[in-house]
Formats: structure tokens, C-alpha cells, sequence
């Protein structure tokens, strides 16, 4: 049955929402066409919605969930945790562990901060760059997405000439540029100039739908980074132990100066996390810098929130032999292969990209290289997929950009019951 159909408890549940949250959802991305609908229960990968309702969730809450939902060991040492404080505000041991457990497994970070999300990671991280260097401009990718701090609020959708918010002061975007994803030579030019304080990207850009580094791109970013005293910063919020536990940087052999963390490390709560090598690190450590104009500021209310420390705890714990890599990666390429095996029998102009345990569909025939080329996606068939996928019982988003990720509950019938549905849409869809 067709979605609108069978979601009647949603719809007015959206109704009510709207005249309390703008839009009706608590982050735009999640207002689905035609409405969103209201999640009662979510274990391991399924979803139930309010009007009873099943779908298959290759969302896993932004990425984050690569133990699915609700995993048993996680709400265990949760629920052991709770008694003796939610929310402690002074130092435990728990911050300890979790630092100590992104050391051992990510190769660029010797020590770490902690904040409460994805965008307060890259903002302090950017600002230690900053403060580190001295210089104040930033590099970024064109599409490249960083959370919502201003500064990196800039050149995100195409074509990326244009303010990315109302209310986003230019003078907070002035000293941040942007290049193309795989262009090492426009890096290189910028970079020269020895002006940058950082060049930050996702080392495989997630926003773009999981576009992986051409050959040599990421090592020839080491290499200019390093000749012009520019901070190489990977954005590992996505890909930090998801395509591996020490990330990106270690699947492809690239030691960033700096590394954004968040989603997975907080096993389903609250995260962020900034990290690289103690001369750098240390630039926030009061006792070395007394001066407030020296030291790099960081903080936060909820910063090494207890229950956001035990469930990463436990999370990377689980991940720390391998074998949930070796699952999850296996299914990924099940599912890629499989869809490319679709479209290539298909009338439908379609590529697939993706790395490991991600995957995204693009509706064109070129493989994107970059943000850009995914621009050139035809529009009414990605929307038209997105709602055949929901009305059978499937979903990520976004609807204009398709995310996904298999987490650990995913089984081969999921995977199997994706293709399905892709191949009855390939088989139907006239555009
Ligand atoms: C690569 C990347 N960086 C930063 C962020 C921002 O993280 P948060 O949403 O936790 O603020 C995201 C969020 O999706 C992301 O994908």
C-alpha cells in the first residue's frame, strides 16, 4: 500500500507537530514528502511507526548506529551507568576511557576533546588550527558538509556561490575558500599561497553520497599540507570507525595533522570529538598557555557526558576485532554490486558509489568525481525512487541524496529485499 495510505496516526501527529516545530521536524533533512512518519520503536534495523507500520532503516540514525538500534550490550552499560549520574559536570574516568580507546585506534590522535556534537568538533577543531598556526583562512571542499558552524557554512550546495543560510554574517565565511573534491592541483594552488590555517574534507565525502578519493589525491593533500605548514584536518565524523576502526586515514593510509570524530563514537548519544598530536592538542591545556589570548578555548556544558562516554565505550569495544567489518563490508558490496548489476540490465541511467559499508545511488551515467558532478542527477527519478523505496517499506534519506549504511543487524534478505525493490522500480518507473 502506497504510504499515505497506511499512515493516518503520522499524519496527524504531523499536523500537531507543525504548530510546534517549524516545518513540523526537528531538523529539515527529516521532513519527508509527503510528511515524515513518527518512529515508536526502533530496534536493530527496523523501524515501526506510530500507525504500525515496518520499514527496513538505512538511515541508522545519520550514520551513527553501526551496532543498529537499541543494541542489548550498549543500553546494558547504559542502564548501569544512569545510577550514578547522567550528567556529572565534573571529571570521571569514563572521559579517560574513551579518549584512550580513539588513541589507540586512530592514527593521527594522541589526545582528544570531547564536545556534544558533530559541528561543535569541527568548530573547536577549526579554531585550534587556527590558533595553532596563526593564520586565520580555511580550505574546504565544494559540497563539502561540516555540521552548521559559520565559518564552514560555506560553498555546501551547488553552486556554491550563493549564502548557504539568512542570517549567516559573510564576514563569519570571508577566510574560508572552497575546491573541488579529487582537484588536487586547485588545493595546491591555494595552498601555496601559505596562507591556510587548515584544509579540511571528508576523506570520503559523505554528503555527496560516499565519493571516494581518486589515487594519490589524499597523499598528494599530505604532501602540500605538510610543504606549506597548512593543518590537513579529515573530517572522520562519518568514516571514523565506520570504514574501519582507525577510519578513513587508516583504509587509506593518509595521517591527518587533526581528526573530526562523532556519530559512532557515541554508541546512539550525543558526540563529538576533535583530536591530533599533543604539541597541537596542548595549545588548549591552560597550565602551558595562561594567556587567554595564547590558548585555544574549549568547553561545554555537556562535554564527556557520562552516558555518551560508557555507550562509545562499548561500541568500539564490540568493533575492536574486526569481524563486524568484515559483515557489514561484505554486505556493502553485495548491495553495490547488485544494484550496478540492476541498472546496467535496466533502461534507467544510474551509478553507484560508496565505500565498505556505504552506499549511494546517483541517476546519471558518469560516476561523480565531486560534489558537482552530483548536481547533474536527474531530480524526478531520485524523488520518484525515494517514494517507490518508502512505499516498499525502505528508508534513508534523503530524498535528492541518497545516504546509506548497513550496520551490523542488516541481514543478506535486507539487502536482497533493497534489490528487489530497486529492480521492480527499474522494471516500472517511466519517467
Ligand atoms: C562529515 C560531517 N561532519 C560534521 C557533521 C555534523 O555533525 P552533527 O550533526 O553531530 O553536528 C556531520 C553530520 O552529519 C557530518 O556528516
Amino acid at each position: 500500500m502506497v504510504f499515505a495510505g497506511k499512515t493516518s496516526r503520522s499524519k496527524e501527529l504531523y499536523d500537531r507537530a507543525c504548530k510546534v516545530l517549524p516545518a513540523g521536524v526537528s531538523y529539515g533533512i527529516r521532513a519527508l514528502p509527503p510528511y515524515p512518519f513518527f518512529v515508536e520503536e526502533a530496534q536493530g534495523v527496523k523501524l515501526r511507526d506510530v500507525d504500525g507500520n515496518e520499514y527496513t532503516d538505512f538511515w541508522v540514525g545519520h550514520g551513527a548506529l553501526i551496532l543498529g538500534h537499541s543494541p542489548k550490550r550498549v543500553i546494558d552499560a547504559v542502564k548501569k551507568q544512569l545510577p550514578y549520574g547522567t550528567h556529572i559536570g565534573f571529571s570521571h574516568e569514563h572521559e579517560i576511557e574513551l579518549a584512550e580507546r580513539i588513541v589507540a585506534n586512530v592514527p593521527s590522535a594522541e589526545q582528544v576533546r570531547c564536545c556534544a556534537s558533530g559541528t561543535e568538533a569541527n568548530l573547536y577543531g577549526t579554531r585550534l588550527a587556527r590558533g595553532y598556526t596563526g593564520r586565520m583562512k580555511m580550505l574546504k571542499i565544494q559540497g563539502g558538509w561540516h555540521g552548521g558552524y559559520d565559518s564552514l557554512h560555506k560553498a555546501v550546495s551547488y553552486p556554491y556561490t550563493k549564502s548557504e543560510s539568512a542570517g549567516l554574517n559573510p564576514k563569519t565565511t570571508e577566510d574560508t575558500d572552497a575546491v573541488p573534491y579529487n582537484d588536487l592541483e586547485a588545493a595546491k594552488k591555494r595552498l601555496k599561497t601559505r596562507e591556510y590555517a587548515c584544509m579540511i574534507l571528508e576523506p570520503v565525502m559523505g554528503a555527496a553520497g560516499f565519493l571516494t578519493p581518486e589515487p594519490g589525491y589524499l597523499q598528494g593533500l599530505r604532501e602540500v599540507c605538510t610543504q606549506t605548514g597548512t593543518l590537513l584536518i579529515f573530517d572522520e565524523v562519518i568514516t571514523g570507525f565506520r570504514l574501519a576502526p582507525g577510519g578513513a586515514q587508516e583504509l587509506y593510509g593518509v595521517k591527518p595533522d587533526m581528526t573530526i570524530l562523532g556519530k559512532i563514537i557515541g554508541g546512539g548519544f550525543p558526540i563529538g570529538a576533535f583530536c591530533a598530536s599533543a604539541d597541537i592538542m596542548e595549545r588548549i591545556d591552560q597550565r602551558k598557555y595562561p594567556k587567554a589570548e595564547e590558548r585555544v578555548a574549549h568547553g561545554g556544558t555537556f562535554t564527556g557526558n557520562p552516558i555518551s562516554m560508557v555507550a562509545g565505550c562499548v561500541t568500539i569495544d564490540q568493533l575492536k576485532d574486526g569481524k563486524i567489518y568484515i559483515d557489514i563490508d561484505r554486505l556493502g558490496k553485495r548491495m553495490r554490486e547488485g544494484l550496478e548489476d540492476i541498472f546496467s540490465r535496466g533502461k534507467i541511467p544510474a551509478t553507484v558509489t560508496g565505500v565498505g559499508s556505504t552506499f549511494a545511488i546517483h541517476f546519471q551515467s558518469r560516476i561523480p568525481r565531486n560534489a558537482g558532478d552530483c548536481a547533474k542527477n536527474d531530480m524526478p527519478t531520485t524523488k520518484a525512487y525515494f517514494a517507490h523505496m518508502l512505499d516498499s517499506g525502505i528508508i534513508y534519506l534523503s530524498p535528492t541524496v541518497s545516504h546509506c549504511w548497513i550496520s551490523s543487524p542488516h541481514t543478506k534478505e535486507d539487502v536482497n529485499a533493497y534489490l528487489k525493490a530497486t529492480e521492480d522500480f527499474v522494471k516500472s518507473y517511466k519517467p
